[in-house]
């Protein structure tokens, strides 16, 4: 048996020594390039960390990490508010409808009050519907409610059309009741005859009927032909192409995670949109969620534990 000489196994010492340093050197530098992307997202799956070191360079100069506080989880047209989940976001950008509205509806009341991009898409949505039919009596009866209204209201009424105080879309100003005025009379919104347009045409203003006949058993909520919610183009195209409600395209959200397949919409003008949901780093108060560099996105709550971000492409 030979065992060697004294020098040979001193080189094989100082060269396994060499060769384990440089893994770790190696295990390290790769350690550190996937950790910023790696610890912005605690979704970011094993799958991600394993991904080649080409594809994270990718994503790198592709994404910036926009730290973004977990309490903005409740904002954004997005939320999904209902009989579990509670709103808890503010009502700091409540705007008068009548102070901004066009002359293609009336409001109840003065007092009827709404988030811009609403009001806005509303006059758009209501001047398209004067154009198709020569009407001008959609009246205004409800918009954003205050959580004191809200109770009021569920004090008064019947739990299967109004929303438990704290629960109601009403107090988040993404939803709108729509009723009848003609200058004289008036009548409930039941969306039937040359009123089916709006139903029809919604999608193409970002807003959805969010009650709708059928579903019930999934929005807790009787069907409400008059009450429509701001969600956004893509997302509102989305839900009436497929026939869905709010509470399952939400659901559907967290099947397109930032790492893995995300959701490719092409509405009805050929606008293409991207995107992917970001859950929350419940380990921290901020959460990096990465968007795109160069591409108009914007970042909306869930409102149950996570971001979704919408990409134009
Ligand atoms: N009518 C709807 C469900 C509300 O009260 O918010
Ligand atoms: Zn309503």
């Amino acid at each position: 048996m030979s065992y060697g000489n004294g020098k040979s196994i001193g080189l094989t010492v100082l060269l396994s020594v060499i060769t384990f340093i440089v893994v770790i050197a190696v295990t390290i530098g790769i350690w550190y390039r996937v950790k910023g992307f790696n610890e912005i997202q605690n979704n970011f799956s094993s799958n991600a960390v394993s991904s080649s070191i080409d594809e994270i360079s990718k994503l790198e100069n592709d994404y910036d990490l926009m730290q973004t506080p977990n309490t903005q989880i409740n904002m954004g047209n997005l939320i999904l508010v209902n009989d579990y989940y509670e709103y808890k976001g503010d009502s700091s950008d409540i705007t008068i409808i009548y102070e901004s509205k066009n002359e293609f509806y009336s409001v109840s009341s003065y007092e009827d009050s709404a988030k811009p991009i609403v009001i806005e898409n509303l006059n758009l949505m209501l001047e398209g519907f004067h154009t198709a039919t020569n009407k001008t009596d959609i009246n205004i009866i409800s918009g954003f409610r205050t959580r004191e209204l809200q109770q009021q209201l569920y004090n008064e009424g019947d739990a299967t059309y109004v929303a438990r105080p704290g629960h109601s879309e009403h107090e988040t100003g993404y939803a709108i009741d729509f009723g009848l005025y003609d200058g004289q009379y008036s009548s409930p919104f039941d969306g039937t005859d040359e009123y089916e347009w709006i139903l029809q045409n919604c999608y193409k203003y970002g807003f959805i009927l969010r009650y709708p006949l059928g579903m019930e058993g999934l929005t807790q909520i009787n069907y409400e032909p008059w009450h429509y919610r701001y969600i956004g183009k893509p997302h509102a195209y989305y839900i009436w192409q497929n026939n869905i409600c709010l509470e399952q395209y939400i659901e559907l959200m967290r099947m397109y995670p930032f790492n893995g397949e995300h959701l490719i919409i092409t509405d009805y003008n050929a606008d293409m949109y991207e995107i992917y949901y970001v859950a929350k780093d419940p380990m921290a108060e901020y959460t990096g969620v990465p968007v795109p560099k160069d591409k108009p996105y914007e970042i909306s709550g869930d409102n149950i534990g996570g971001f979704i971000v919408t990409v134009k492409i």
